[in-house]
């Protein structure tokens, strides 16, 4: 039986959020529809989830004795990570505590604390060679051919064994940071460099990746919940330098390529465990599927459910780790989102908000970044459409509507 309290008084059911970006923000808004207590943490003040919350701590997430104090203050039953830059070992290590002295954690008050999905797959999936190994070696899923390098002369010896064109990436980053597409011998060098100054932390290990030639590439949600798994419909995506600029719903594949995409996602997320939702990340090229990477959490590819489906990638997680029922996902149509990038230095200011929404089944959300240096993610378009050519136009035509300055 769940049970769920009233926030801010003695029975209240506290969530603690690390990271609180614009995909937190989601979260958030959907655990308070259920009275929850919601409590945002991440490295700056006035982070997007943070302005939905009903409190929020600035820390920096990869010092694990922050993230001790912060839980031991806050006695959340339920740790939600929303980033992958968090000092995770200190997750698992906690973990280990409270499933060893359950009745003694945190003085008592909570009954259980419980890591979403688990510590070990925030753990694992932190780092691109924790997760590639599970997948390709204890699992023996289909990958793309890799090695992982430390050295430049080591390096060279891996992108002469994997062959060109290759992908470097430093084992830890996202969004496509620190990331190359080797093609010929004169972008050999670069890559390295790039890998060395811009991974997560600082110089150090690479992964070198044979490239797939693939026609499409998706992310399957997949739903860890208390009846069992369940699969949202394939997500569509167009990434450039990395990172995902739109994204669809339904993307139509063979009935082959979506029962081993599935098979796939099953496996890898039957073996990290836990509730919530997850991104399993493939490559499909006609019946063929290889696993690239997962989020043990929502997806930025996933945004478009908030206008594809009844319960959103971020509705059905918030069901997920609360252990409510998922008895179906249902499709509100097809659909795509469009990400809006700021560029520059200063607050954004968003001019043409109505010209976005002109037309019919347009919808925006405004993150509330309260900053941009460089390049940053503000917004996203999303719209229905009768077939997927139509919805992309739509939420394209609606971010190109927006007029972003920088004050
Ligand atoms: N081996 C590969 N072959 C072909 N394309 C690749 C390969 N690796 C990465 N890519 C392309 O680069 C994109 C980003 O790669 P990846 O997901 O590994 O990086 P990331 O930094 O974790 O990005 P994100 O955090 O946005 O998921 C992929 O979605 C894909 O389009
Ligand atoms: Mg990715």
């Amino acid at each position: 039986m769940t049970t769920l309290g009233t926030p801010l008084s003695d029975h209240a059911f506290r969530v603690l959020l690390l990271g609180s970006g614009e995909l937190g923000k989601e979260v958030a808004i959907e655990l308070q529809r259920f009275g929850c207590e919601v409590i945002a943490a991440d490295r700056y003040p006035d982070a997007p989830a943070m302005q939905v919350a009903h409190r929020s701590h600035v820390l920096d997430m990869l010092d694990g004795d922050a993230i001790r104090a912060l839980i031991a203050q806050e006695r959340p039953q339920l740790i939600v990570p929303e980033i992958e830059a968090i000092h995770t070992a200190t997750l698992v290590e906690l973990e280990r505590e409270m499933e060893r002295e359950p009745a003694a954690q945190a003085s008592g008050a909570a009954a259980r604390t419980r890591i979403i999905p688990t510590a070990r797959a925030a753990w694992l999936t932190m780092d691109r060679e924790g997760i590639r190994r599970l997948a390709a070696e204890t699992l023996g899923l289909a990958t793309s051919p890799y090695r992982f390098v430390d050295t430049h002369e080591q390096y060279r010896a891996a992108v002469a064994e994997v062959g060109l064109p290759c992908v470097v990436k430093p084992v830890m980053s996202s969004s496509g940071k620190g990331q190359s597409l080797v093609r010929g011998a004169d972008d050999i060098h670069p890559a390295w460099a790039h890998a060395q100054t811009g991974g997560r932390a600082g110089a150090g290990r690479v992964i070198v990746e044979g490239f797939i030639d693939f026609d499409y590439e998706i992310t399957l949600l997949t739903v860890r919940h208390a009846g069992g798994t369940t699969f949202c419909a394939p997500i569509g995506h167009l990434q450039r330098d990395g990172d995902y600029r739109e994204s669809w719903q339904p993307q139509p594949m063979s009935p082959l390529a979506l029962e081993r995409s599935q098979h796939i996602a099953r496996a890898i997320t039957d073996d990290l465990g836990g509730f919530g939702v997850f991104g399993v990340e493939l490559f499909v090229k006609g019946d063929e599927v290889w696993f690239s990477e997962v989020s043990p959490r929502p997806h930025d590819t996933g945004l478009v459910t908030l206008a594809s489906q009844e319960l959103s990638q971020f509705a059905l997680h918030a069901r997920a780790i609360l252990g409510l029922p998922i008895p179906s996902v249902r499709s509100s149509g097809t659909a795509a989102s469009c990400a809006v990038l700021a560029h520059g230095h200063g607050v954004p200011v968003f001019g043409g908000v109505d010209a976005a929404l002109a037309q019919a089944g347009t919808q925006l959300r405004l993150f509330g970044k309260p900053r941009v240096d460089g390049q940053r993610r503000v917004a996203v378009t999303l719209a229905l459409g009768e077939d997927i050519e139509q919805a992309r136009e739509r939420a394209r035509t609606a971010a190109a509507a927006l007029r972003i300055e920088l004050r």
